[in-house]
């Protein structure tokens, strides 16, 4: 979530929001009615994809997100720029405004960044109203020194964009896979009809992307290997592009000395053209007959293997999801997997998801949220599982 207050700076949040958004996050922005006289809500609308939201009694954004709601969604609020008067508010558990109320009743970690008059950020009444914050465990980035839009010259310049969305990873991250190498893949697989066609699924890559993004984020050694999709490449993260199943399983087997921990996010055609045509093939006829065969099953045979790392694989069932996953975890020789309802409008291409997760005398339901918190809340039953089976 990003708040933001009424300052001159309001109008780097655009760019901060921009960088949030191309970084893979949710961007949910809630601004203050001072806010509005800087900038233009639909400047957000239109960056973030979501409407602004900006009061606590609106019965339509209530009915479909109240505000305990947008509390419980945010993973971290970022306030940019955190005004004095906002500060003041935070400080002394004061809710005027949706933005105060949020902040109050969130459990999520709160970035601030401020940004004001010098003599203003100088006051003794700032001052003490920092360390309570400070004390209270919320996170401060900034302000800057230098010359500031009202003409004085000193600290009180918002921090720039970048350097808080630095700070924000920083406070978001943690350390549980450091030292580990993780190796997953993800998206669809081509698999080549002719030199024009090919057959395909509707994965997106974002579920395996936001799984990549919080490895790193826990300060694993990531490898993703991924088949053609429109993300990009988190941060910090080994990427190796690849089209068809047989491309991806010697991508895989490349990368695998080594790695401690396989996640199969991939949708991988089970079959593929027997022989791709060499030239673009032509309808001279009324019934066209494709054979395929059987693609090999990449994360069985990282199973198999040996040394192997902690498998964890993914199923898409449309019924009996508890049966059939537990049935595919035995039959592949896994550690984990993690079983998703599809049909309909679930899953695939979608924005949240909802995942139950099995492994060998246990199991978790993650319920349906956001694929970026989804993932954070997998990694960590992942590192959890894989703690506990080395630890043996
Ligand atoms: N997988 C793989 N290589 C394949 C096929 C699947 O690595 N050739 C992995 C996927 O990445 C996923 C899991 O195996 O982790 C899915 O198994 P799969 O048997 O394909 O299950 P479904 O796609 O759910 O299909 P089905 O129920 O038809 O078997």
């Amino acid at each position: 979530m990003l708040g933001i207050t009424g300052g001159i700076a309001a109008y780097k949040a655009a760019e901060l929001a921009r960088l949030l958004v191309k970084g893979g996050a949710e961007v949910q922005v809630v601004m203050t009615a001072a806010a509005r006289q800087f900038i233009a809500p639909l400047t957000l609308q239109a960056i973030t994809g979501r409407p602004v939201r900006d009061t606590l009694f609106d019965p339509q954004h209530e009915a479909a997100m109240g505000h305990i709601e947008l509390a419980r969604w945010a993973e971290a609020i970022v306030v940019a720029p955190a005004t004095a008067d906002f500060m003041a508010q935070a400080a002394h558990g004061m809710a005027p405004d949706l933005l105060a109320t949020l902040c109050l009743a969130t459990e999520a970690p709160l970035l601030l960044a401020p940004a004001m008059n010098q003599a203003m950020w100088r006051n003794a009444a700032t001052r003490t109203n920092t360390e309570t914050l400070r004390a209270r465990g919320v996170s401060l980035v900034g302000p800057a020194a230098g010359e500031q839009a009202c003409g004085d010259i000193g600290p009180g310049r918002m921090i720039e964009p970048a350097e808080v969305l630095q700070a924000l990873s920083d406070m978001l991250s943690g350390d549980s896979l450091a030292g580990r190498r993780v190796l997953l893949t993800a998206g669809p697989t081509r698999e080549a009809i002719d030199p024009v066609r090919f057959l395909g699924n509707r994965s997106s890559g974002k579920m395996g992307f936001a799984l990549a993004r919080a490895l790193v984020g826990q300060g694993a050694d990531v490898t993703l290997v991924s088949g053609p999709v429109a993300l990009e490449t988190p941060d910090r993260v080994r990427r190796v592009d690849v089209e068809t199943a047989l491309q991806m399983r010697s991508a895989v087997f490349d990368a695998l000395p080594g790695a401690d921990i396989f996640i199969a996010c991939a949708a991988v055609a089970d079959f593929r053209p027997g022989q791709a045509a060499a030239s673009k093939i032509k309808k001279t006829q009324e019934v066209m007959t494709l054979t395929l065969v059987r693609n090999p099953d990449i994360l069985t045979e990282v199973a198999a293997s040996s040394p192997r790392p902690f498998c964890v694989g993914f199923a898409a069932e449309t019924d009996d999801v508890e049966a059939y996953a537990d049935a595919k975890r035995r039959s592949k020789g896994i550690d984990m997997i993690a079983a998703n309802r599809v049909g309909e409008s679930l899953a695939f291409e979608a924005d949240d998801n909802a995942l139950l997760v099995l492994w060998e005398g246990g199991r978790r339901e993650l319920a349906m949220q956001s694929k970026s918190s989804l993932a954070t809340a997998l990694v960590a039953l992942i590192t959890e599982r894989f703690d506990a089976q080395t630890a043996t």
